[in-house]
């Protein structure tokens, strides 16, 4: 069953829990949260705060999805767990123990992932397999909402798939950045089940049709 994690980054933060009501009542799986520190990215989002509170207004049914685009994601991992977070995703090379840092994450029961950035091979994940839930291959650089789509994701993500049916391991293949419902059928049949979306559900028109779009 595809999971859709609809991303906040680029919403009206002026009525965010009203955004997330609606994102939560169009039928999303998730909402997405980008954290960033400034220096990974150059941009600033959320906090632990932001995601305790959309938590209090989300039903069971839907989870948060954390994204850590930062530098020494291991200093945030306890706090975000404490605020409720459901899932964390933090960027291959972003700190020094991946593999300790993932077993961080899953000692607080939070499903754990690797970002992968454009430029970045598949092959960087290739040793974590046994410690992850997830990949999210990043179809566009980090930081802002909205770029350019990477049109050699499509090619990499295949190449994953193959890699991870070879070994049998069930860690699932997500995506983030400029997905849309075209892109989105072409990355299905790469085998990816999970959609981070956010200028195309939040960007114009009608949250709930652009959800079911
Ligand atoms: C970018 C974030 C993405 C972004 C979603 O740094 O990781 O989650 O908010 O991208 P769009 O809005 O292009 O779907
Ligand atoms: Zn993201």
């Amino acid at each position: 069953m595809a999971v859709l994690s609809a991303s906040i980054l680029d919403c009206d933060t002026a009525f965010i829990g009203k955004t997330v009501m609606e994102a939560e009542r169009g039928g999303v799986d998730q909402i997405h949260v980008d954290v960033m520190d400034g220096v990974y990215v150059a941009n600033l989002s959320f906090g632990p705060k932001n995601v305790r509170d959309i938590k209090k207004i989300l039903g069971d049914q839907v989870k948060v999805d954390v994204h850590f685009e930062l530098l020494y994601p291991e200093r945030y991992v306890d706090m975000f767990a404490e605020a409720g977070a459901d899932v964390m995703t933090f960027q291959l090379g972003s700190c020094f123990h991946p593999v300790r840092l993932l077993d961080q994450i899953r000692s607080h029961g939070v499903q754990a992932g690797v970002a992968i950035n454009p430029a970045d091979s598949w092959e960087g994940v290739k040793y974590l397999v046994d410690h992850m839930d997830h990949v999210l291959m990043m179809s566009m650089e980090p930081g802002f909402s909205g770029q350019e789509f990477e049109e050699s994701v499509y090619a990499k993500t295949g190449e994953l798939q193959q890699y991870l049916q070879s070994t049998g391991r069930d860690v699932m293949i997500g995506i983030d950045g400029a997905v849309n419902a075209e892109r989105a059928e072409k990355f299905k049949k790469l085998g990816v089940e999970y959609y981070v979306v956010g200028n195309a559900i939040f960007g114009s028109g009608e949250v709930g049709d652009n959800i079911k779009a």
